[in-house]
This record gives C-alpha cells, structure tokens and sequence, in this order.
C-alpha cells in the first residue's frame, strides 16, 4: 500500500537528480525546479539506500534526472542497485542523450526500462542555438542506439518553441514513426527570464487539434495536463501542459530527490527539503530514514489550490 499525503493523494514515484552537472546550456533549461548549486552528490549505495526506505513506504516507480544523469560515471550501478530493490518496478531516466550510444545498452542490462530524450529539433543549426553544443548527431545516434538497446518506449522530449521549432511537429512526428518513438511535445514553462519566455511560449492548442483531427484515438491520461493521441499511422504523441495548476496537484504522486540529498516534498517549493542524505552519513538507521521521508511526504501540500 502505497503511502498517502494529508490530502489523500498515494505518494508512488521518486525522481531523483543524481547531478546538478550538465554539458548542454538548453537556454529554457529549469532544473528541475533546484536552486544552482553544485555542492554534494549522493554515492550510488547511499541513493540505494534512499530507494530502500522509499520502496518500503510502498515507492514503487523511480525516475533518474539531473541535470545530465549520464554524466556520472558511475550510473550504471546507481541503476542496478536500485532495479535490484525488491518493490521497485519501473526505472526511468530522462537525458539529453549524448552518451546514449555509450550507455544504452548497458543501462538496460542494468534494468533502466525506458527512457527520455530532449530532442526539440531536427536541425543542426538549431540544435546549437537551443543547447549551446553540437551534438546534435549524437543524441540522434543515442536515440536510435536506445531503441536497439530494447529500452521502451524511447520518448523524445520536443519543447515547442516559438520562432524556432513550430514548424517541426511534422517532421519530429515523421521521426518517431520512423524510428519506433513517442513523441512528447512540451509546453514551456516560465523559471527563467521573462523576455525569453514572452519571446519563445507557443502555445499547444493548434496542435492539439490538428493532432485531434489525425488521431485514431486519444487518451486521457490521470495527470490531466498530458494527453495521449494515436495516430493513425500507429505512433504516438503526448501533449504536455505546464503544471501550474490545481489538476496537477490533485493528481500528483511523486516526491523529488535533490542531488545533494533532500527530499523536495512540492516542485515549486525550496523551503520545505528535508534532509536525508545528512542524517544517513551520520549514522541514522532504517527507522529513523523511514521517519523521515515520512515526515516529508507528510508536508505535500498541493501547491495549487
Ligand atoms: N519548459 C518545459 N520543459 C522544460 N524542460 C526543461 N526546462 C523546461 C522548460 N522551461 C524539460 C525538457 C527537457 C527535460 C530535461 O526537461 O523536456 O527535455
Ligand atoms: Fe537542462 Fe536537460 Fe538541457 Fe541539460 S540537457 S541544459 S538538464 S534541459
């Protein structure tokens, strides 16, 4: 049974930031909703450790994120320790894909099942305005590799963009179709500079019913803001809305993991992390661990009312 929140909603998944670190510069980049800081990262027997708890309260899905999760070394344990924790069914990871091509398959022995790729565009030129890098090749050969690796579904993460990607929801969708993908299509959200955000928010609905109007069925999903259409060709894209509202909070079941170790009981709060990491490097044991991810799940409140 899972663990329940004061407002009844089942805390089921974890998302844990293994790093701060990351080697793109995505200029709409918000994350995860920490503060920079790039102090501690949790060891991977101390994030088994954090699964354990979590996976007795009930924990049963896991998400990797970072920053940049393959720019730690040592993330291919991190995954086998965690996929080894009885009770925990479903590790995921989201990346932007450059060393996919090294990774994937080893992942996947590991026992990561699926996977995120940001990808917002299928030009070069682009590519490097979005991310500040060019390794656009890449991340294509890492997306490919991942479906080789038999990671599934591959979800490519495309956040629309305003004067820059809109006109690419066909062929990003021609893209997944051709290489066995979902495709994700984001709304942006506003954590950074206003100016760019005026400048580069496109909105989903045109989207949405050009989508409507090519889809053989569309799914609902419980988190309202995400909307699952099937096309007729077969692939399928999800449409994502920002999370600024009170159907998300209703909905949401997961608790955060910070990569110095807190867990991040709301995502738009910095001011109620409890810290786990500490008290597990000074000694505390398995009761006084499960107290504490108790007393944070404990403090969810939906941030919208
Ligand atoms: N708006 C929407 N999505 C974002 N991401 C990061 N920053 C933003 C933002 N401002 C998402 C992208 C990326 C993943 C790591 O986080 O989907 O693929
Ligand atoms: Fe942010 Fe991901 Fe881009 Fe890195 S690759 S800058 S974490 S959106």
């Amino acid at each position: 049974m899972a663990l329940k929140d004061s407002f009844g909603r089942p805390v089921e998944n974890l998302r844990i930031s293994v790093t701060q670190r990351c080697n793109f510069r995505c200029f709409y980049c918000h994350r995860e909703g920490e503060d920079y800081n790039l102090g501690v990262e949790m060891l991977p027997e101390e994030i088994e450790r954090i699964v354990r708890v979590a996976a007795s309260l009930g924990i049963y899905g896991v998400k990797l994120t970072g920053g940049e999760p393959l720019m730690r070394g040592d993330i291919v344990e991190i995954v086998r320790r965690i996929s080894s924790i009885a009770g925990i069914k479903d590790i995921s990871m989201t990346t932007n894909g450059l060393y996919l091509t090294e990774y994937a398959r080893q992942l996947r022995e590991a026992g990561l099942k699926r996977v995120n790729v940001s990808l917002d565009t299928l030009s070069p030129e682009k590519f490097r305005f979005i991310t500040g890098t060019n390794f656009h090749r890449d991340v294509i050969n890492g997306i490919i590799e991942a479906v080789r690796a038999g990671l599934n579904p591959v979800k490519v993460n495309m956040v629309l963009l305003k004067g820059i990607n809109e006109d690419e929801v066909d062929s990003m969708i021609g893209f997944a179709e051709d290489n066995g993908l979902v495709l994700q299509i984001i709304e942006l959200e506003s954590s950074y500079e206003d100016d760019l955000y005026i400048q580069h928010h496109a909105n989903l609905e045109e989207i949405e019913k050009k989508l409507e109007g090519r889809a053989a069925q569309v799914i609902v999903r419980r988190m309202q803001h995400r909307k699952r259409y099937i096309l007729r060709s077969g692939v399928e894209v999800e449409v994502v809305k920002p999370m600024h509202n009170n159907e998300f909070c209703l909905h949401c079941n997961r608790i955060r993991l910070t990569s110095d170790g807190k867990l991040k009981p709301c995502l738009f709060r910095n001011d109620n992390l409890v810290d786990i990491l500490r008290p597990l490097r000074e000694g505390a044991d398995e009761k006084q661990l499960r107290e504490l991810f108790i007393k944070a799940v404990e403090m969810r409140r939906p941030f919208f009312l």
